[in-house]
């Protein structure tokens, strides 16, 4: 049977999730959005692509939810993005209405499904989409970190002028500047980074890893990024598709794993089919723990914060 993937929000994010998926032909997509035409215009415009393309995605586009029934995932791409100065918890209280009313309509009509989000602020928003599914946690999942680690190794590519396909790169925390880019588990063909570029660049790419997403803000001034986050999202749905039991940083409901308790935070899980079948624990350093606490901490109060709005 063909596999269908919803992508709610028609937008930058949502649109190119939708492009990338139908690109590889991973699942058919449905799109919808709350404005009039937008979602079957893109649909459309993405179909018609494919004669060129070659692929034989069918995608559809529509403003209310009936077609997305069956859906093996939905990706919740729905709200507004950050403006310059605006942090992403600036975001809370608009997205988290909007985040909660999308997956209230579209969880029953798709109760096996794998949530993945996008929406920001990542952390506080699959809280709002754990409890507003009913779903286990293993099915709600955000997606950050497999941002965060791209971001993390194109700038060591850029830096030693490697292929990108050389790098692995580790992230931890929440989806936000306290975030934790590990160097120490952080590799280029195997060699620890910290072999390669000395420990002042090496500080300089963990800080533009971590404000990443403001560096894109500021460029482009009418809102956020969404090529990376889209390709980010593409990797998380085509390891649940296809079943590949590949290990990737993502927001994960946390009990106990970490030291962290009922939070949703970014620790290496492996993704199939389940959705996040295990939550990898490595063992970290003085340093890198009180790093790993603050974020925490971090994500805790804007999480706290939601119970206000
Ligand atoms: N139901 C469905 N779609 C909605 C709803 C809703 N209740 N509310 C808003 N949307 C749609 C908007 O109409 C818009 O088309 O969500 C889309 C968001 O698209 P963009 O404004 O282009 O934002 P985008 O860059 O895609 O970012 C979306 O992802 O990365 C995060 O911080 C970012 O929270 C933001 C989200």
């Amino acid at each position: 049977m063909r596999k269908k993937v919803t992508v709610v929000g028609a937008g930058n994010v949502g649109a190119t999730v939708a492009q990338r998926i139908a690109e590889k032909e991973l699942a058919d997509v449905f799109l919808t959005d709350i404005v009039e035409g937008l979602p079957q215009g893109k649909a459309l415009d993405l179909q018609e692509a494919a004669p060129i393309e070659k692929h034989d995605t069918r995608l559809v586009g529509a403003n209310s939810y009936e077609g997305s029934k069956g859906s093996d995932i939905v990706i919740v791409t729905a709200g507004v993005p950050r403006k310059p100065g605006m942090s992403r918890t600036d975001l809370l209280g608009t997205n988290a209405k909007i985040v909660r009313s999308v997956v209230e309509q579209v969880a029953p009509l798709s109760p096996d499904a794998v949530l993945i989000i996008v929406s920001n602020p990542l952390d506080a928003m699959c809280h709002v989409a754990l409890e507003a599914s009913g779903f286990p946690k293993n099915r709600v999942i955000g997606m950050a970190g497999v941002l965060d680690s791209a971001r993390f190794r194109a700038f060591i590519a850029m830096e030693l002028n490697v292929s990108v396909e050389n790098t692995h790169a580790f992230v931890l925390g929440g989806h936000g500047d306290t975030m934790v880019p590990l160097p120490r588990y952080s590799t280029v063909a195997g060699i620890p980074v910290s072999e390669l570029i000395s420990r002042e660049r090496l500080d300089a790419i963990v800080d533009r890893t971590r404000f990443g997403g403001a560096e894109i803000v500021d460029l482009l001034k009418t809102g956020s990024a969404y090529y990376a986050p889209a390709s980010a999202v593409k990797e998380m749905a085509e390891a649940i598709l296809k079943d590949k039991k590949k290990i990737l940083p993502c927001a994960a409901y946390l009990e106990g794993e970490y030291g962290i308790h009922d939070l949703f935070f970014g620790v290496p899980v492996k993704l199939g089919s389940k959705g996040i079948e295990q939550i990898i624990e490595v063992r970290l350093t003085e340093e890198e723990r009180a790093a790993l606490e603050r974020s925490a901490a971090e994500v805790r109060s804007t999480v706290n914060e939601l119970k206000k709005v």
